[in-house]
């Protein structure tokens, strides 16, 4: 049953799987990295004993993916048994208090100090219900937890904080999973568990409560109609609209990573003499909002390079006082690791950031930085777009520290505004979505679609440009706004679709006059401003209106990329095309 129900879940992470079941007095552990049939062929995953288990596929973020590190992590005497998606931000102070009281530690996970913690609360006479609430009660970050003991048989306790956490009511059966789809086939009751609640599951039935305070829940179950491959989508048409919609937790993700890795990789920044960052497709224009702010927090000049073109560019520059700041969401993108491995050769140090823990990238990396994202599906990046932006972001600002009083309040203002942008693209989900579908339709004959901006919104604009022409076939052109009266203007003619991004930055006058530029010429000006932006707003035909104020500009990208996205998806479902897998690209391009 375990088995079947993460073979629906597989598609949310998975390159490493465990079971945990427990029978009389003990555990029964099986736990692998590799995809779910691998590890089965392996140890069969049918075969373990018991009537109460737990499983889960993982998407590594602390830890690579290797057999120690994949879930469940049990205490030192294999008793309790833990899962978890998420990210503990506080695990190293937990982990130096448990080490130092003696216990062992097996894995390089943030999650093995959960059961350590419940085991230590349990030595100390509390039950092991009690020991698990306390040990909630001071983690730090996002978690859903599952725990298993024998100490308890029949039993499991779980709890979560941020990421989701579903239960299921069966006949003399209990379930609780990441996602519905995995109990669906089983039953179609379900009890969704709320923010900062825990439940207690037994073949009888669930118990719910406050972690806070024990305070007993009571909530209604509610009947399910969704087929399994729409619950997988949670409901949404394609998996990249979900994606795009996940932006609100997938950044806030991205910024749970500890200091300490930024403050290791900005070391190596500072270090070197030479700084190239090397990317391709999406991650290079996460790479050009990098360079930007380097650059404007940090006084680095840092050169944002095609991969594919790094050897040819600037290879003989490359020597041991050069770092390399590779960007990859797959870690695997054959243009990146043939740029780093070249690189590598002439001694540079290489950094990278990545969403695949145990990626090539990875592994050929002195240090690195995982985005948190979870897999994305959707072949265009979206998700990983804006967490690359953000985890970017925090390592200039991580840079800014001692270069001077007015680096500093800048850094400080950016990375502020890091943590409003989720609230920011709730808020453009909730209210724009509908506003760009019907622009989307509105321009679904034109022949082709330009994207300006000026600043960092050259790689908003270059994005926004990426999304439409890799999802609506749309042949489209992207420009620092300022060029384009070197030579695009010739192609303006009446009706042609022009889309400005132009947040009111320091590049807000400047914009105004190429948007009128463009209209003496008779394009049709679709504008992304900031909201109130009176003055863009009456020289537009439209506007989408971005939320929550002034933005400092660096952090601009991660708000006003969203609605360029969603004009791609509904450009491309207008069109009939399938925006999950759009014709001739593929999600990781491991060839060169
Ligand atoms: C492919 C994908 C793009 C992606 C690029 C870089 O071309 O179709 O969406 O941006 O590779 O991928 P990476 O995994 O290195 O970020």
């Amino acid at each position: 049953m375990i088995h079947q129900a993460l073979k629906r879940l597989e598609y949310r992470g998975y390159d490493s799987v465990g079971e945990v079941t427990v029978e009389g007095s003990r555990l029964f552990v099986k736990k692998d990295s590799g995809r779910l049939e691998e590890v089965h062929q392996k140890y069969n995953l049918d075969d373990l004993p018991g009537s109460t288990g737990v499983g889960h596929t993982r998407w590594a973020t602390h830890g690579r993916p290797v057999q120690e590190n994949a879930h469940p992590q049990v205490d030192c005497h294999s008793r309790i048994a833990v899962v978890h998606n998420g990210i503990i931000e506080n695990y190293v102070d937990f982990k130096r208090d448990l080490e130092a009281k003696g216990h062992k530690f097996f894995s390089r996970t943030d999650t093995e100090i959960v059961p350590h913690q419940v085991e230590e609360y349990v030595k100390q006479g509390m039950s092991l219900e009690e020991a698990f609430r306390k040990t909630l009660s001071q983690l730090e970050g996002a978690y859903s937890l599952v725990l298993l003991s024998s100490l308890v048989p029949r039993t499991i306790i779980c709890a979560r904080q941020e990421s989701p956490l579903v239960l299921g009511i069966g006949q003399g059966e209990s379930y609780c999973a990441s996602d519905i789809s995995a109990f669906l086939p089983l039953t179609k009751r379900a009890v969704v568990l709320e923010e900062g609640e825990m439940a207690i599951l037994n073949p009888s039935g669930i118990k719910i409560l406050k972690t806070r305070d024990a305070e007993p829940v009571n909530r209604d179950p509610i009947s399910i109609t969704w087929s399994v491959e729409s619950a997988t989508k949670e409901g949404f048409r394609h998996f990249m609209l979900k994606e795009v919609h996940e932006q609100v937790q997938t950044i806030k993700d991205a910024m749970r990573t500890h200091q300490i890795y930024y403050d290791l990789m900005a070391g190596k920044l500072a270090e070197a003499k030479r700084i190239f960052v090397a990317a391709c497709g999406t991650s290079y224009h996460a790479g050009l909002v990098g360079s930007f702010a380097l650059s404007r927090l940090a006084g680095l000049d840092a050169r944002v390079v095609i991969a594919s073109e790094l050897s040819e560019e600037v290879l003989d520059l490359v020597d041991k006082n050069t770092a390399i700041l590779a960007v990859s969401q797959s870690g695997e993108t054959m243009d990146t690791l043939n740029a780093v491995r070249d690189s590598k050769a002439k001694g540079a140090s290489i950094l990278s950031i990545t969403n695949v823990m145990g990626s090539t990238l990875m592994r050929l990396s002195d240090v690195y930085i995982g985005q948190n994202c979870g897999p994305e599906i959707g072949v265009a990046g979206t998700k990983t777009f804006t967490s690359q932006v953000a985890v970017l972001l925090r390592l200039a600002a991580a840079l800014a520290k001692n270069k001077g009083r007015e680096k500093e309040q800048r850094a400080r203002e950016v990375v502020d505004a890091l943590y409003r942008t989720p609230e920011i693209i709730q808020d453009i989900l909730h209210t724009k979505e509908e506003v760009v579908r019907r622009i989307a339709l509105s321009i679904i004959g034109a022949p082709s679609i330009c994207f300006l901006g000026r600043g960092v919104s050259v790689a908003t604009a270059l994005e926004g440009r990426l999304k439409l022409l890799e999802l609506s076939y749309v042949p489209a052109i992207a420009y620092p706004a300022g060029e384009s009266k070197h030579g695009f203007i010739s192609v303006i003619e009446e009706g042609f679709p022009v889309v400005f991004v132009a947040p009111k930055d320091e590049t807000h006058k400047k914009v105004i006059g190429n948007i009128m530029e463009m209209k003496a010429r008779g394009a049709r000006i679709i504008s992304l401003i900031q909201e109130g932006d009176d003055e863009v707003r009456s020289l537009s035909d439209d506007v989408v209106e971005i939320p929550g104020g002034k933005l400092p500009s660096l952090v601009s990208p991660i708000a006003y990329t969203v609605p360029l996205q969603l004009l791609a998806y509904y450009l491309s479902v207008g069109k009939g095309h399938d925006p999950d897998y759009p014709r001739n690209l593929a999600k990781s391009v491991t060839v060169e």
